[in-house]
């Protein structure tokens, strides 16, 4: 296992994980990487460790450039444990080791290890001296827990984004500019979409903070450095944070008898009609957190749902409370739906995209099995609303 150089006194010294599928609900089929970096100076210093049961992967590229009972600080920008899970073994090591943290930070450690460890709590603006340079900090909560900060080594312009600017994505390489750029864009997307998007106002208040440092090296905590589309992953987050979409729909749905899948297409025909470009997702077909990357940039959310036994189709209920959970805004939503004879399916999405503040569309409802005649009416009066 060897560390990888960012810069002559700066090496990337995380784990691979491979195999990592399911990352708490997120479809990760790529795998993803936990990041620590590994500062050499007068004081060493390690930014962040890695999910508990790839501590030893970290300890072995530790090693590979110091002892690490040698570490003097150990920073911690984030307590969620695929961060903080190495800690533990880490202190039985580095026992000398100060941890240094938000206050929240210590909080949110104490509660999860339980240990009487010896902390440093800074706050927005400090500096702590490692020798020949320093590393400065500003908090960032709710990108992505209340504790989160950001560490900034000047010297190096190295700003070390914890989860801000992360990707799962698993992969031998350790820089943006050796992969191919459409990829990780995508995987920048997905992440956001699925576990940054509900704290947009917290990434614009932070990309604000940020926007005076200078920066050569964006050094997250999942997946590739940015080196080389530093510019570009900013412009891209400040797009996403601010609920910035394109005139695009995505028509999501579940289907019974293939009665709500034929409303899906009558709904397909009159966005392609107009020109609008619309992506149809069943969601029998398509995980959860494939859709919300869709979901991110589409001005139009369509949801199709068959009435069930009075209410919701399971799978559309899941993706709804997935859904509102993610919060996007300033979107138009289209509620959609076949039933039998009740009929309440259509009524319980349009109650969630109000509850997430959308602006409505005229609902779509057809009973059992909707005709030709039936689906063309339903496009071409749809065609008139956009
Ligand atoms: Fe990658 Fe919020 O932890």
């Amino acid at each position: 296992m060897e560390a990888v150089k960012l810069t002559e006194d700066v090496y990337w010294v995380g784990a691979i994980d491979w195999n990592v599928r399911n990352f708490h609900g997120y479809l990760t089929q790529r795998g993803s990487t936990y990041n620590a970096y590994l500062i050499v100076d007068e004081k060493i210093t390690l930014i962040d460790t890695v999910k508990e049961n790839h501590t030893e992967e970290m300890l072995q590229r530790i090693a590979k450039v110091i002892d690490p009972a040698k570490i003097d600080y150990i920073i911690s920008n984030h307590v969620e444990m695929d961060h903080s899970g190495g800690l533990p073994a880490l202190k039985e090591v580095a026992t000398e080791a100060q941890i240094v943290t938000s206050a929240k930070g210590k909080a949110g450690l104490e509660m999860h290890y339980q240990q009487d460890w010896d902390y440093q709590i800074v706050d927005n603006g400090d500096s702590l001296d490692l020798g020949q340079r320093s590393l400065s900090f500003a908090l960032t909560p709710m990108v992505h827990w209340p504790d989160n900060m950001v560490s900034y080594l000047p010297s190096e312009k190295i700003l070390f984004g914890n989860d801000a600017f992360g990707q799962h994505f698993a992969d031998w390489h350790r820089f943006d500019d050796q992969l191919p750029y459409e990829i990780l864009i995508e995987e920048a997307k997905k992440y956001f979409a699925n576990i940054v998007l509900p704290y947009g106002r917290q990434v614009m208040k932070a990309l604000e903070a940020l926007s005076g440092l200078e920066i050569e090296m964006i050094a997250p905590s999942h997946g590739v450095i940015w080196r080389t589309y530093i510019q570009e992953i900013i412009e891209e987050y400040q797009k996403w944070a601010s609920n910035e979409t394109e005139e695009k729909a995505v028509i999501v749905y579940d289907s019974m008898w293939g009665s709500t899948e034929k409303l899906a297409q009558a709904v397909y025909s009159a966005f392609d009609a107009q020109g609008i470009k619309a992506t149809v997702m069943s969601l029998n077909d398509n995980h959860i957190s494939d859709i919300m990357t869709e979901v991110i940039e589409a001005e139009y959310i369509c949801v199709g749902s068959p009435t069930l036994n009075n209410g919701l189709f399971p799978t559309v209920a899941s993706f709804l409370t997935y859904l509102k959970g993610l919060a996007p805004q300033d979107r138009v939503g289209l509620a959609f739906g076949s039933y039998g004879w009740g009929g309440q399916s259509v009524k319980q999405v349009e109650k969630v995209f109000t509850e997430c503040g959308f602006e409505l569309l005229d609902s779509v409802k057809a009973q059992y099995i909707p005709t030709a005649d039936d689906l063309e009416s339903i496009t071409n009066k749809l065609k008139g609303e956009l």
